[in-house]
């Protein structure tokens, strides 16, 4: 079947890959839906990835997003990372990256335009709407951070569960979906939407579709194909030519 994949790449004039945690995973960072680690086992996404926790208990989410901080930065981009931005090299103009993933391990691979959905762990925003003290020479060191004149705190500059995904980034992404003729989905369970609506989309505007994952998902019943490998050992090869 990867031979065929590889014609079908090969053949694609709009090629758009879409990658979830599980593209991470063989760099060392634990995918959403694996058991949250040491610490924070006792917590779910759920619990802390919101801006009702943040609002309850600003230092717990506030430490949490520091702490997976430290960890993707110990890390490195994995070979499926670089091949992706090697391909992009060669073929930049009939290729779309789209990522959930807030890791920023894309861009260090030298990955660029990617389409970041969710955000970036590695940047803040001011958590209400900024006045004009708010600004960055009044953020006063904290967990989290606030602005030293009026308390307005810094969160993490994610999507939260049940926030929108940021317009520009998600209409980039729809228009690369609805015209692409190849999706490569890599390493996402495809649960979450509206991320996972991109393959739906994807597969209704004709494209094929293909899963790259070592377990099944949601979304599979749409694919043209499923490879059940690590995407740190698919991608290059895939995407050698
Ligand atoms: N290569 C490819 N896929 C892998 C690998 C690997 N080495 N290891 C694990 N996977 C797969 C798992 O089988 C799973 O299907 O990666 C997927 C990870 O799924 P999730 O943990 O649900 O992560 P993701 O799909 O990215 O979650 C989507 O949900 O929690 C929110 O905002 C968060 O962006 C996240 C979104």
């Amino acid at each position: 079947m990867s031979d065929a994949v590889r014609q079908w790449i090969a053949a694609a004039k709009h090629l758009v890959v879409l990658t979830g945690a599980g593209m991470s995973a063989e760099s060392g960072v634990p995918t959403f839906r694996d058991a949250l680690a040491g610490l924070w086992a006792k917590f779910s996404p759920e619990e802390l990835a919101t801006e009702q926790a943040f609002r309850a208990d600003p230092q717990r989410v506030w430490d949490w997003y520091v702490s997976r901080r430290e960890a993707v930065a110990a890390v490195q981009p994995n070979a499926g990372h670089a091949a992706l931005a090697a391909f992009q090299s060669r073929h930049s103009g009939r290729f779309a990256l789209i990522t959930q993933n807030v890791d920023g391990l894309h861009q260090r691979a030298g990955s660029v335009h990617t389409i970041a959905l969710h955000g970036a762990l590695s940047e803040d925003r001011w958590l209400d709407s900024a006045r004009a003290c708010c600004t960055a020479d009044s953020i006063e060191p904290g967990r989290p951070p606030r602005c030293s004149v009026c308390g307005n705190l810094r969160r993490p500059s994610v999507v939260w569960f049940g926030e929108q995904l940021p317009a520009p980034e998600l209409g980039a992404a729809e228009d690369a979906a609805q015209h692409c003729d190849l999706m490569l989905v890599v390493g996402t369970s495809g649960v979450v939407y509206p991320a996972a609506g991109l393959v739906l989309s994807a597969h209704q505007h004709n494209a094929r579709v293909v899963m790259i994952n070592p377990e099944p998902t949601e979304l599979d019943r749409v694919a043209d194909a499923c490879l059940r490998q690590p995407a740190a050992v698919c991608l290059p090869s895939l995407l050698r030519a």
